[in-house]
C-alpha cells in the first residue's frame, strides 16, 4: 500500500542515488586542487536530512532544529542551545540578549562602551553599533590577528561593560590574558566563535564560563550558558522587532 511515509522513504533513497551520481564521484588531489578557505562540504546525509526537512515543509525550526539544538549543546557540555539563522545573527542576539532589563545592573545601555578588535568580520561589530554601543577598537598581532593583550587591559576604562571579538580564522586569542581582565572587571565576554568551532585553548574547562556567551555562528546557533540565567535568547530569536530590539522589555 502506497502510503506518505512509503513515498518519503523512495524519494529519500533516490536522493541518495543522486547524489552518488551527480556529486561522490568528486575526488580531491593534493597536488592540483586549492583547498579553499570555505565551501560547500557535505556528502549523502546532508542533501538526504535536506529533502527529508522539506518534505516536512516546516518553513521554520522543527525536528531537525530541535536536535541539532540538543546535539549542539552537548557537544559543547552545555544545557542549552538556540539555532539561529546565520553567524551575524547569532553574534546579534547573543549582543543583544545582555541588554535585558532582567540583568540589572550588569545590563549593557546605550553608551556603554565594548572592547572589539581593529580587524575583524564587519558582523562582530554590527551588534555594538546597532544596541548603540560604543566600539572601542585594539590592535591585533600582525600574523595571528588577535588582540594584544596589553592593548586590551590600556582599552578598559569606566565605561567598558564587555569585550566582543572574534577567534579568528581559528585561531584562538589569549583566553587566559582575556578571562583574567573580564574577571577583574566583571565584563561580559562575548566570543564570536564563527571560525574556531572545536578549536581548543589550554585553559580548565569551566574557567570560562563564568561570565561568558559563546556566539557558535557559521551554523548560527547561541550556546547558553545557564549562568546567563534567563531565556531571553529564544524570545528575541523569535519575535525581534523591527529594529531587533522591540521585544528587550519582555525578556
Ligand atoms: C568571525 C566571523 N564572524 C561572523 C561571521 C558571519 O557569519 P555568517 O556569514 O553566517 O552570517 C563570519 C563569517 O564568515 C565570521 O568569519
Amino acid at each position: 500500500m502506497t502510503t506518505p511515509e512509503t513515498i518519503r522513504t523512495q524519494i529519500l533513497a533516490l536522493v541518495k542515488e543522486y547524489h552518488t551520481e551527480k556529486f561522490a564521484s568528486k575526488t580531491f588531489d593534493p597536488d592540483k586542487d586549492l583547498v579553499h578557505y570555505a565551501g560547500r562540504v557535505f556528502d549523502a546525509e546532508e542533501i538526504v536530512n535536506l529533502v527529508d526537512a522539506s518534505l516536512d515543509f516546516y518553513l521554520t525550526a522543527n525536528r531537525y532544529a530541535e536536535r541539532f539544538e540538543a546535539e549542539f549543546a552537548g557537544y559543547l557540555g552545555l544545557s542549552n542551545a538556540l539555532l539561529v539563522n546565520s553567524g551575524s545573527s547569532a553574534n546579534l542576539v547573543a549582543l543583544t540578549t545582555l541588554t535585558s532589563p532582567k540583568l540589572k545592573n550588569r545590563r549593557l545601555k546605550p553608551g556603554d562602551e565594548v572592547i572589539t578588535t581593529a580587524c575583524g568580520f564587519p558582523t562582530t561589530l554590527n551588534p555594538i553599533l546597532q544596541n548603540q554601543l560604543v566600539p572601542v577598537f585594539v590592535d591585533v598581532n600582525l600574523g595571528d590577528y588577535t588582540a594584544i593583550p596589553e592593548r586590551l587591559a590600556a582599552a578598559i576604562g569606566p565605561k567598558t561593560k564587555a569585550v566582543m571579538m572574534a577567534h579568528t580564522m581559528g585561531v584562538p586569542f589569549h583566553l587566559d590574558a582575556v578571562m583574567d581582565l573580564v574577571k577583574k572587571h566583571s565584563l561580559w565576554l562575548i566570543e564570536d566563535n564563527c571560525d574556531a568551532l572545536g578549536s581548543t585553548y589550554t585553559l580548565q574547562s569551566g574557567k570560562m564560563r563564568d561570565c561568558t556567551l559563546f556566539c557558535e555562528a557559521k551554523w548560527g546557533a547561541v550556546p547558553v550558558f545557564s549562568q546567563s540565567g534567563h531565556t531571553g535568547h529564544r524570545k528575541l530569536r523569535t519575535n525581534p522587532g523591527n529594529d531587533g530590539r522591540r521585544n528587550m522589555q519582555t525578556l
